[in-house]
């Protein structure tokens, strides 16, 4: 997606050689226009399959999330990292690894939310090791829901998520991909 290149070139700020700040527009601030654009976009791929449902992770998988299920016309949900004092039991939890702590967090889903009539597509702000995209399968298959997709607005190629997706064959759609970076420079992947 050319206008999300664009902005991650004149708003992404390179940090400690794997990591892309996108504070500007992304993960702090959101450029709700961008943002709109990015949910058709995620639209315009997976428009053919019967979404009933997009899942992301809060917090910064839900502005693209929210945009996405706007034109597909249906609900988004965001799982919890927190268990807030409202969720009861009924709850689904995945484990989802942070390579950088190195410890196990938990993700949960009200059972309210995802029922095994759902089709869901997957929005999330990055794809790096892939752990968040892994939790939210969990969390599908306990529900015995229907993952068709997974859509991502930043993709990280030389981390270990893609691989991973790619091994499970559920279609994937990122709008930017970076191969790397180069002297504080990003250095975006060819089609
Ligand atoms: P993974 O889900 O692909 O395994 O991601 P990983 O554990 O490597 O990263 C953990 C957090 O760091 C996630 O956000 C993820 O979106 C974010 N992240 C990964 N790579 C980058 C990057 O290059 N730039 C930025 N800005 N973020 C990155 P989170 O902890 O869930 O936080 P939130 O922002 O969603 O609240
Ligand atoms: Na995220
Ligand atoms: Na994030």
């Amino acid at each position: 997606m050319k206008e999300l290149e664009d902005k991650i070139l004149e708003k992404g700020q390179v940090l400690n050689h794997d990591v892309l700040k996108v504070d500007s527009f992304l993960n702090h601030q959101v450029d709700s226009q961008l943002m709109y654009k990015i949910g058709q976009n995620f639209y315009e791929y997976f428009k053919a399959q019967p979404i009933t449902k997009i899942l992301t992770v809060e917090s910064s998988g839900i502005a693209p999330a929210v945009m996405t299920g706007l034109f597909f016309q249906v609900p988004v949900v965001f799982a919890r990292k927190h268990r807030s004092v409202t969720m009861n039991s009924d709850i689904f939890v995945a484990d989802v690894y942070s390579f950088t702590k190195k410890v196990n967090n938990k993700i949960s889903i009200s059972k309210n939310f995802l029922q095994s009539s759902d089709n869901v597509l997957i929005v999330d702000d990055f794809l790096a090791n892939g752990q968040a995209i892994a939790g939210l399968t969990d969390i599908i298959n306990q529900a015995e829901a229907t993952l068709y997709g997974i859509g991502i607005v930043i993709e990280k190629t030389f981390q270990k998520g893609r691989q991973m997706v790619e091994q499970q064959q559920i279609p994937i759609k990122s709008l930017a991909r970076i191969a790397g970076f180069q002297n504080g420079q990003v250095i975006f992947a060819e089609e």
